[in-house]
């Protein structure tokens, strides 16, 4: 196989495959060999130059006009005409929101729409989240068994999301199922059976979507994000379009807390697969802000995410056509040894573990990473005081959902034994 600048692509990089288990099991083990070999390379099954090593991927992240976001919400898995009139006939309008909006509209909106994201505002939320974390826990504590994805990680983001946004819970069962549906058509590769089933889902979350916001337009005096965007909106139609709500009320809904939900249960997952680290924060609670970022490096929720290149450009070596599609592997990048030294150990008095790429980089860099990071330390410090003797239960594989970019697993199973719970022995 050639790549489209007429070179040859190796055996590997012919062979990589996102959507194969391996990736979504160790996606910087998979790619441990472009780090080392071929840091940038073509992959002929998705159609995208893969960049793996930090620097190349911190690059494509800091210019974001010779390498456009654009695509970054195209489906990449290209959709059938059977597809597509399933998504019209729902009317669904997915366009540009903030994360794939291009310069100068993305600063001008981001702009406007930053206020709700300034740490004293976020502030408010730390008590919301600790109660519900303990109310959570209660309702497990005494059983000694959890799956702590579905008892208490995918439910509190999604209670906080929500709640941020300013958008009333009802319905909040079937989110899960349409996050699912949205993962897997913007960034999996279904088969065409399952692909109209998906967009079957992905038209009604847009339709929820557009109830919701329409719900909220009607009354916008309300308090959250949303409507302070709708607020904003009326200000300034021309920054924060109509289009711009629309599209974002559903991206939104999707990206405020699958992410969350998916990074604190690989946190877990981290800590308690290295014992030791696990230990170390119970002794030393102090530790957990650095465990929070060390875990949002070696086992990120955004595990890749994607750029345009505007025009023809070098990039690691090699010749990036104009138009070229770049996945950018974060996964990848915060394992890289010429800037996390021995990347594979886990080091909760890393330095630069801040530095990871989980969240992006540059003008777009995540706007909740604040509101993520918050919700993963306070939900470490619940359970090292009340349940620090919790381990994996042993032995369990972890499932993930197969796509290039969203990463979490789907159950996380954990025990412990009631009678040592430290609250308990206290009272
Ligand atoms: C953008 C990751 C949580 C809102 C992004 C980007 C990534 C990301 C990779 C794209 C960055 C780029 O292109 O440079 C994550 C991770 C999270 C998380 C790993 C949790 C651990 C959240 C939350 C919210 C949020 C909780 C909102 C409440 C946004 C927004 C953008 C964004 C609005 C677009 C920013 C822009 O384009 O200017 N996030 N995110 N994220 N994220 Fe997050």
């Amino acid at each position: 196989a050639l790549s489209p600048t007429g070179c040859p692509v190796s055996a590997r990089a012919a062979a990589f495959d996102p959507f194969a288990p391996s990736y979504q099991q160790d996606p910087a083990a998979t790619l441990r060999w472009a780090r080392e070999e071929e840091p940038v390379f073509y992959s002929p099954e998705l159609g995208y130059w893969v960049v793996t090593r930090y620097e190349d991927v911190k690059a494509v992240f800091r210019d974001n006009l010779l390498f456009s976001p654009s695509i970054a919400l195209e489906k990449i898995t290209p959709a059938s005409p059977e597809v597509m009139a399933i998504l019209q006939g729902y009317g669904f309008a997915m366009n540009r929101t903030m994360v794939n909006e291009d310069e100068p509209e993305h600063m001008a909106r981001r702009r406007l729409l930053t206020d709700a994201f300034l740490p004293e505002r976020l502030m408010r939320y730390e008590p919301a989240i600790r109660q519900l974390a303990r109310q959570y826990m209660d309702r497990f504590i005494d059983k000694g068994r959890a799956d702590l994805v579905a008892e208490m990680f995918y439910e509190i983001p999604l209670t906080i999301a929500l709640h941020f946004l300013g958008v009333p819970d009802e319905g909040a069962e079937q989110l899960r199922q349409f996050a699912v549906a949205h993962t897997l058509n913007t960034w999996g590769r279904p088969t065409p059976e399952e692909q109209q089933a998906i967009a079957h889902n992905v038209g009604r979350f847009w339709q929820t979507a557009q109830n919701i916001l329409d719900g909220m337009m009607a009354q916008p005096d309300g308090e959250g994000w949303m409507y302070e965007s709708i607020r904003q909106h009326h200000l300034h139609p021309e920054v924060v379009t109509l289009s711009y709500l629309r599209s974002m009320m559903m991206a939104i809904l999707a990206a405020a807390h699958e992410t969350t939900s998916n990074a604190t249960a690989n946190a877990f997952m981290t800590l308690l697969t290295q014992r030791e680290s696990w230990e170390a924060i119970c002794a030393q609670p102090a530790l957990i802000p650095n465990a929070v970022e060390e875990c949002l490096r070696v086992a990120g929720s955004i595990v890749a995410w994607r750029r345009r290149a505007t025009r023809e450009t070098q990039l690691g070596g090699v010749t990036i056509p104009q138009d070229g599609k770049l996945l950018l592997v974060q996964a990848s990048a915060n394992f890289d040894p010429t800037h996390f030294e021995d990347p594979d150990r886990v080091d909760l008095y890393r330095e630069n573990a801040v530095e990871h790429l989980t969240f992006g980089y540059g003008a777009h860099q995540c706007m909740g990473k604040n509101i993520g990071r918050m919700q993963m330390r306070v939900f470490l410090e619940e359970f090292v005081r009340r349940l620090p003797h919790l381990r994996l239960v042993q032995p369990q594989t972890f499932d993930f959902l197969s796509n290039t970019s969203f990463r979490g697993p789907s159950a996380l199973w954990v025990e412990w034994e009631p009678q040592h719970n430290p609250e308990r022995q206290a009272g």
